[in-house]
């Protein structure tokens, strides 16, 4: 199987990374806003209910809705010279502590990097609107319709929240980091609804909700706190469709379809691991003097690697990906070689499955 973006790779050890250095590439890559995607639409006349589960969660979405600009409280005060989040859950705050520049560049290298996880979620949620978007054309059942549809507001709101939390409180949006650009491109051109819900419910909402119940554990801002809190809500049940969507789907395929979801899925979230913070420390790392390929290589050298590094994947996504047995025996040593999996983990059940049951 060819891995993505196999022109970026480059060996650091027995840890194969991706890097965009080139900035006049990097530029291309963002230029390109159309993206031509291939969509079979598909009508029904049946307007009952055929998906139980799927219509309740539709039902769960209506009564959860908030208003991003009156349900939080906009005047609360978000700035750059108090640690927003914990001060251990900045990986440049750490490297500027350990290269002895004082508290305040430490706060500061915080808060940038801060604006661009939050930017990077940001054109993520953009993209999920998208999928969203094509979703409700390509499905074929009602119930998936009105789910989709529904979810598309949602998307809305997380868009209209972050973007205003990044212009109001921290004043940049930062550009799409270029891995994830072709990673999102690649998933809005995934031409059967089965791979856009596995790329996007189950994949990138599954990877988001990690980033973001991360954030909320290490964030000593309330107003962040608050935010988020009312974003996570919403993507549990996204999640939540993406599972039992795709329960449905894995029943349905043969051996072969099955092992090509579960290639699918492993080459995704290995590109996305694979780029190790280098597209955020590239654009930060200068104004810190801070060069990337060295934290980099020093990073994938801690003896406590793969237990950090694992963190973000094993909170949701791949014990989502277990439970569909899309990660088996074939892939895990894979996914335990690269940090994607450490068992020693919180055996919490996996989000999205509680709203399920
Ligand atoms: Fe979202
Ligand atoms: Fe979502």
């Amino acid at each position: 199987m060819t891995k993505l973006m196999q022109d970026h790779r480059k060996r650091f050890g027995a840890f194969e990374v991706i890097e965009f250095v080139d900035e006049q590439e990097i530029a291309k890559l963002r230029a390109k806003t159309d993206v031509a995607a291939p969509l079979t639409l598909n009508w029904t006349w049946e307007y009952g209910s055929e998906v139980e589960e799927l219509r309740a969660l539709y039902e769960k979405g209506k009564v959860n809705q908030w208003n991003a600009e009156s349900d939080l409280d906009w005047s609360a005060p978000v700035s750059k010279d108090e640690w927003v989040l914990n001060p251990e859950a900045s990986m440049l705050a750490q490297i500027c502590k350990l290269m002895g520049k004082d508290e305040a560049t430490q706060k500061a290298a915080a808060f940038d990097e801060l604006g661009h996880l939050l930017s990077q979620l940001l054109h993520g949620e953009q993209a999920a609107l998208q999928i969203c978007g094509q979703l409700t054309n390509a499905c074929e059942k009602m119930d998936e319709k009105w789910y989709a549809a529904s979810q598309v507001t949602d998307e809305a709101r997380h868009i209209e929240a972050i973007s205003k939390f990044l212009s109001r409180k921290v004043g940049t949006i930062y550009p799409i980091n270029p891995s994830l650009k072709i990673l999102l491109d690649e998933l809005l051109r995934a031409e059967t609804a089965r791979k856009k819900t596995l790329g996007m419910q189950t994949l990138f909402e599954g990877m988001a909700v990690g980033i973001f119940g991360l954030l909320r554990s290490e964030s000593r801002n309330p107003f962040l706190t608050e935010m988020i809190r009312r974003v996570e809500q919403d993507e549990a049940r996204h999640a939540a469709f993406g599972i039992l969507s795709m329960r449905r789907a894995v029943r349905e395929a043969d051996a072969t379809e099955k092992a090509e979801m579960e290639d699918w899925a492993f080459g995704i979230l290995e590109a996305l691991n694979a780029n190790q913070q280098l597209d955020m420390l590239h654009l930060l790392g200068p104004k810190y003097g801070i060069d990337p390929e060295n934290i980099t290589k020093l990073t994938l050298g801690m003896p406590n690697w793969a237990e950090l590094n694992s963190l973000v994947y094993m909170h949701t996504v791949v014990p989502n990906l277990r439970n569909l047995g899309l990660i088996t025996e074939r892939t895990e040593g894979q996914y335990r070689d690269l940090g994607m999996l450490y068992e020693r983990q919180r055996t919490e059940t996996a989000s999205g499955l509680s709203l399920i049951a």
